[in-house]
């Protein structure tokens, strides 16, 4: 028997983590392949990072680059310039890369210019939107890839009409619902609900990240007002992104939504927690990718705050609506919503073994 491949996968915020906890232990059935785990530190708080490695079983990081929080440059010159001895160091076969954060694009970067194969998962995905930050590292990202896993059936197409070379590209379906389908049994058991006081299908689980949305204070205003109608009718939980965290203080915002009687403001929960929560939620609004493809899955109305998805599977399949940031739009879909009868649907190849299609082509094609 030859040598194994040796691949270096990177980690490095908070949907990083959910996606490579299936890859990598797909990999780690296989002999044929060495796995290293580099964490690249772009998110390092315990709730946004560490708690990850814990609730999914990841094996603890071969090596941390600790680059944390900068401007967009700053962030994704350090990882580059951290990354770069790393595989110069123990010159991998191939690196692979997940999703579309600044660590995603940084080390595909450092891989391609040093001729070493890199692999991306989840790739494809458009939102049309270059104001949006994941948008250019999507396209950068795919665009000096050699192996390019894609998630849902708009990738194939996004990826032809950049002229990417087919035989690079394979529909494999979602690793993130790998893990998902892997923990579902276990999140069913956190004792959520009763810490925080909540009664099944009577409460609406709220994220918001996207800087379109927190960073722009009309924007964050405008939602911040629907969701203070909404809590007059039905509970809020809201698990604060850091970034939100960020402005809601910056801007004397957090004590007035505190204030609200029926919303309850809590930091990031795990992984375990959070999945428990959005299962027994009757509604769930947000802006965040991934969440979009899990309420998918669940069954579990969302509502998008955002004009535009790269996910548009999970507006076809009939749980995701986007519904914008105007106050009236928001408050309007939310109470259509509670008509809707909760939907039992899975797009192709979100069956819980993306991750075993990925790790059968990676021995065939690296
Ligand atoms: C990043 C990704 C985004 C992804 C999100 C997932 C980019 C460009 N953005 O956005 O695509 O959807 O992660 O959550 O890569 N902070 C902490 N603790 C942490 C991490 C961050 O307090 O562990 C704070 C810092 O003040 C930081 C801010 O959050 O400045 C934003 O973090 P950053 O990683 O730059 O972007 P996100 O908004 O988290
Ligand atoms: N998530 C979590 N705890 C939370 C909020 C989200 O575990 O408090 C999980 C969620 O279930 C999903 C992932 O984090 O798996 C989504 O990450 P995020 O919204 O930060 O990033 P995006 O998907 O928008 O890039």
């Amino acid at each position: 028997m030859g040598k194994p491949l040796k691949i270096i996968h990177v980690v490095g915020a908070r949907p990083n983590f959910i996606k490579i906890a299936s890859i990598l232990r797909a990999c780690k059935k296989t002999s044929k392949i060495e796995s290293l785990l580099v964490h690249t530190g772009q998110h390092y708080t315990e709730n946004m990072s560490k708690i990850f490695f814990k609730d999914l079983d990841i094996p603890f990081p071969d090596i941390d680059l600790e680059v944390g929080s900068d401007s967009h440059a700053q962030q994704t010159a350090e990882i580059m310039k951290h990354f770069e001895p790393v595989v110069l160091e123990h010159n991998p076969d191939a690196i692979l890369v997940v999703g579309d954060v600044n660590s995603t694009i940084a080390c595909a970067l450092v891989a391609a210019k040093l001729g070493v194969k890199t692999v991306h998962v989840e790739a494809g995905l458009r939102s049309f939107d270059r104001t949006m930050p994941e948008e250019v590292n999507r396209i950068l990202t795919d665009a000096i890839s050699d192996l390019l896993f894609v998630t849902e059936p708009s990738g194939l197409v996004n990826l032809k009409r950049e002229g990417i070379d087919g035989t690079k590209v394979h529909f494999v379906g979602n690793v993130m619902i790998d893990t998902l389908e892997l923990h579902k049994k276990k999140a069913s058991n956190s004792r959520i609900l009763d810490e925080l006081n909540l009664l099944v299908g009577q409460y609406v689980v709220v994220t918001l990240h996207r800087p379109s949305n927190v960073d722009q204070h009309q924007a964050l205003i405008r939602i911040l007002n629907a969701l203070a109608e909404i809590q007059k009718e039905i509970k809020i939980v809201f698990p604060i992104h850091p970034r939100t965290y960020k402005q809601l203080t910056a801007n004397r915002l957090m004590q007035k939504t505190k204030d609200l009687p029926n919303m309850l403001l809590i930091k990031p929960l795990g992984y375990l927690n959070f999945l428990k929560l959005m299962s027994e939620s009757k509604v769930v609004i947000t802006d965040s990718g991934g969440i979009q493809e899990e309420t998918t899955i669940l069954g579990i109305p969302c509502l998008t705050v955002r004009e535009n998805t790269e996910r548009p599977i999970t507006i076809t399949e009939g749980t995701n609506v986007l519904v914008g940031t105007d106050t009236n739009r928001i408050v309007g879909s939310y109470r259509e919503s509670l008509n809707k009868a909760r939907l039992h649907t899975r797009p192709k190849f979100w069956d819980g073994i993306a991750s075993e299609r990925i790790v059968r082509i990676l021995l065939n094609c690296l």
